[in-house]
């Protein structure tokens, strides 16, 4: 394997390797690369060898303690100007993850690290350097396909050979990597690790169905998970934990997980390829056993970015109950290279916090590719079997193929094309003429037959070599209007007809059309056959033999070229991607589906600020809503809407209402999510159905609870936060179980920012609006708290925020009104007079006197939406304690009595009575 038997290779072009997926894993390849025979590893993995590859060398190589046949052997290539490409067939509009190992071994037995980039299609992926002989090197991307061929290419090696020992392709179903930059930006995979691990074995493929390799915190490397906090402690269950989508870290990963015991966890490690942004996430499962009286609170502290410290995670509220997976993390966060990071628990939490697995990738911009990329790849198409069309990969990046040359533009251009006889057959193919920077053609000794076609789509050529074909035509006269165009060889064609004059009267040009038999010159005779040289370029002219082809089309930009089909062969999928990109996260539904699960529209079951909602349900029996957004609110294009559903689609709490999905067709902007059983809070509170059914105080309590927690997480679970600026009842919508969920977050943001201007527009309904914010336009959480203070209002009042009848001569406000009552110690008379007395009159004080400090004027003396949730929560405590009470001797009545008369007095501890009560053994 020596080096002379490289040269002698490098006269080979290198073969295209096109292998389809095998029958093991849907969407898997395992290429091992150098090696001989198929084989299927202890994983269950299928290996496949990259024999059919006609350009590199083999070579095998031999690690101690590693059995693995796919590491037994290498492919390297040789040290030029050249790229080696790998291309895989992939299914476009799919999210796949391509894995490229190397393990040096000393192949060349040189002992010289190699170092050389490896790029995926035009985009540079990453410089693989190699610092030590007997150990892995990895390099992961996630992408997703635009195109049916993707292509893995080795080039630019500084030092040694480039080489690789694998190369693996496996594919995801769903969104979990979804992020709104899939079309400019790949994501490169830094830290994907598994805490709490068993042993030092990453957890893979069969555990993890996508073959995601999870590194195990216990391995020891340099600057890998140091400055570990003193108290972490490892734990794991063997309860199953309910990952939810396909894509979360498999069962065996969240089955592990450290706590700090002394109230944090702390890390360091070196992110390969940062600082820039990346997209980080964090995978959290309660497996341990925490009794009621027991929280895990705590936050991410990120030194630098204090914003961030903000978000509470509350693994068992976020996720929705023990052993089930809360992924929250960032899809856009600026991250060094060296990274800290510490969990510490919130002073209110009483244990420590939990971390079972995090995954951090860098974003790698995505190259438009070439300019001409699309026109170059249609041309090799045309010639499938022949090794100069099979180089693979982008025509100039990272670097050129080997019979062309480009320009250095930001989006280089072809300038040059030398396919001299290369024994080509058919005619002259017509993507040349679309290459509107060639400056050099050379098409001589092939075999090209039928006319020489119209090169006037390429003005800047120069040099033109058709000679030594079996052209056939005339010489075409436009020829003649190519402005740079001073050397043309056409002889020993069958070109007939008659050179046109305005060739024969061009300057400084070599005109070469001797061995055509009929093509004459059309003045004297007599001066056929001749060569004809105009000007000075005798030399070179000497040289060559000429030849004509032509240009027809002026390629524009790519990407102002939708119209033009073939011209967009790689970037054809760029556009809609998003869109057609079905995933549990945000579906895409068709409107055929949505006209068929709402049977046309039929059923109206609300309308509000963004549009009218109806009831559907699918074929699969799934209830949905399905809201059809006003036409004059989204201003957004189809990708930014699918974007920002789809990144809503992604907030999970209990307390928010689930988006499915979206449809933007004809001109419709749709959004489909969960359907909530039992309405809107507004129903329930006044309206026909108030009356059959009134709704007592302590479930009052209970909605005002979980829709602060919902509108809590939206302000502090969140980064950045979300402000929902339009909270209403007719906005809380209750479930089956009558439990709540704020719906319509989000939708402000989707309707306003598709326009810059439009943000000076106040949003929000009339009587639920944040006077400041509407006074000084400046948006916070607090706005948010101020209409959740009127809904709190109207929980304790059944009245409508605005009302022309009910709050009585000149006031037609619920705050104006209460605020009245409230100050003159009348709580009485605001009181829902459908509750009766049943309620707790300390229980109302704490709701009302927190309502009102919510609708302050002035934002920054409000409470945070944290603070209201405390107030509330004693509310709730104090209501118990009654029903505990009454179920008691105690008599109902003479509990309230006893308690009437410290009306005013709020300082009763409420807590008193709950601890009373629970103290005392339950009567039932
Ligand atoms: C991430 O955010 C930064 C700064 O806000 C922005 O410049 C960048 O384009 C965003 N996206 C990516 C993929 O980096
Ligand atoms: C050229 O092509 C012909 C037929 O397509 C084939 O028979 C011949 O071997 C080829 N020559 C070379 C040098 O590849």
């Amino acid at each position: 394997m020596g080096f002379k038997h490289m040269l002698f290779l490098i006269l080979f072009l290198f073969h295209n390797f096109t292998v389809f997926t095998k029958a093991q894993m849907p969407g898997f390849l395992s290429i091992d690369c150098g090696g001989e025979k198929e084989h299927t590893d202890n994983l269950g993995l299928e290996w496949t060898p990259d024999d059919q590859i006609i350009y590199g060398i083999a070579s095998k190589i031999s690690i101690e303690n590693e059995t693995r046949q796919q590491y037994q052997t290498v492919r390297y290539f040789p040290a030029d100007n050249r790229k080696y490409c790998y291309s895989l067939n992939v299914k476009i509009r799919t999210r796949y993850l391509i894995r490229a190992t190397f393990l040096y071994g000393n192949f060349d037995s040189n002992n010289v690290y190699p170092k050389f980039d490896i790029s995926l299609g035009p985009t540079h992926w990453a410089t693989v350097v190699i610092s030590d002989a007997n150990t892995i090197e990895s390099q992961e991307l996630i992408f997703l396909a635009s195109d049916p061929m993707i292509s893995v290419c080795l080039s630019n090696s500084t030092t040694g050979f480039p080489f690789i020992s694998t190369l693996e392709l496996r594919q995801f179903n769903g969104s979990v990597y979804l992020t709104p930059y899939e079309s400019q930006f790949f994501l490169s995979v830094s830290a994907r690790i598994n805490f709490g691990a068993d042993n030092e074995d990453p957890v893979r493929y069969p555990d993890d169905p996508f073959d995601r390799i999870w590194q195990s915190d216990l391995v020891k490397k340099a600057n890998y998970l140091v400055d570990v906090a003193s108290g972490t402690e490892k734990i794991s269950t063997n309860l199953p934990i309910i990952t939810g989508k396909d894509e979360l870290p498999p069962q065996k990963v969240m089955q592990t997980a450290v706590v700090g015991r002394n109230g944090s966890l702390t890390y360091r490690l070196n992110l390969d390829g940062f600082p820039g942004f990346g997209w980080a996430y964090t995978y959290f499962a309660e497996i341990e056993y925490l009794n009621p009286k027991e929280t895990r609170k705590f936050r991410l502290i990120l030194p630098g970015a204090p914003d961030l410290s903000k978000a509470i995670v509350n693994i068992q509220e976020n996720a929705q109950g023990n052993y089930r997976v809360y992924e929250p993390g960032y899809y856009n966060i600026s991250l060094p290279f060296v990274l800290s990071f510490r969990f510490s628990k919130t002073p209110d939490s009483t244990e420590g916090p939990l971390i079972n697995a995090i995954e951090i990738s860098k974003y790698v911009e995505i190259s438009d590719g070439s300019f001409d990329g699309p026109v170059a790849a249609s041309l090799v198409s045309g010639y499938k079997s022949l090794n100069w069309a099979q180089e693979g990969g982008d025509p100039c990046l990272p670097v050129p193929w080997s019979w062309l040359e480009c320009n250095s533009d930001g989006q280089p251009k072809i300038i040059s094309i030398k396919l001299s006889s290369k024994n080509i057959t058919g005619s002259v193919p017509s993507d040349l003429t679309k290459l509107s920077s060639l400056e050099e053609l050379w098409l001589d000794g092939n075999a090209f037959t039928g006319p020489i076609p119209d090169f006037s789509g390429c003005p800047n050529l120069r040099i033109i070599h058709l000679e030594n074909n079996q052209l056939t035509g005339d010489l075409p006269s436009s020829l003649a209007n190519l402005p740079k165009l001073s050397k043309l060889y056409v002889q020993n064609n069958l070109l007939s007809g008659y050179v046109p004059s305005a060739l024969f009267n061009k300057k400084n040009i070599v005109l070469n059309y001797s061995g055509n038999e009929n093509l004459h010159k059309r003045s004297s005779a007599g001066r056929v056959n001749k060569y004809i040289i105009f000007g000075l370029a005798v030399g070179v002219a000497a040289l060559c033999i000429g030849f004509i082809a032509s240009c027809l089309i002026l390629r524009r930009r790519k990407k102002d070229h939708k119209q033009e089909p073939k011209g967009s062969f790689i970037v054809s999928s760029m556009s809609n991607t998003l869109s057609n990109t079905t995933s549990e996260g945000a579906q895409c539904f068709t409107l055929a589906e949505l006209r068929f699960a709402t049977k046309n529209f039929e059923t109206k079951i609300g309308s509000g600020g963004f549009g009218t909602v109806y009831y559907g349900k699918l074929s699969d029996g799934k209830e949905i809503a399905v809201k059809l957004l006003g036409n004059n609110n989204i201003q957004q294009g189809k990708k930014e809407f699918a974007n920002e559903v789809s990144l809503l689609s992604r907030i999970h709490h209990r307390n928010l209402v689930k988006f499915y999905g979206f449809c933007q067709e004809e001109g419709k902007d749709i959004i489909v999510y969960e359907f909530m059983h039992n309405g809107t809070l507004k129903e329930h509170l006044y309206g026909p159905l108030a009356k059959e059914q009134r709704m007592k105080w302590i479930k009052r309590l209970e909605i005002a609870e979980e829709s602060a927690k919902g509108i809590e997480y939206l302000h502090t679970g969140c980064v950045p936060s979300i402000i929902h600026r339009d909270l209403k009842t007719s906005n809380i919508l209750l479930d089956n179980n009558m439990k709540a969920k704020v719906s319509d977050f989000g939708l402000s943001k989707l309707a306003v920012d598709g326009t810059s201007h439009v943000s000076s527009i106040v949003r929000g309904t009339v009587g639920y609006l944040d006077p400041e914010y509407y006074i000084s336009n400046h948006l916070t959480e607090k706005s948010d708290v101020y209409s959740f203070g009127v809904i709190l209002l109207e929980l304790i009042s059944g009245k409508e925020a605005i009302s022309n009848e009910s709050f009585g001569m000149n006031c037609r406000n619920i705050v104006q009104w209460a605020k009245l009552h409230i100050a003159n110690g009348d709580i009485q008379g605001i009181v829902d007079p459908a509750l009766g007395d049943e309620f707790d009159i300390q229980s109302m004080w704490k709701i009302a006197e927190k309502a009102l400090m919510c609708v302050q004027p002035h934002a920054n003396v409000r409470p945070s939406m944290s603070e209201v949730i405390k107030e509330i929560q004693d509310a709730i405590l104090i209501e118990r304690g009654v029903e505990e009470g009454s179920s008691e001797e105690l008599s109902h009545n003479s509990f309230h009595s006893s308690l009437n008369m410290g009306l005013v007095d709020t300082s009763i501890d409420p807590h008193l009575s709950f601890h009373e009560s629970m103290a005392r053994p339950s009567a039932r």
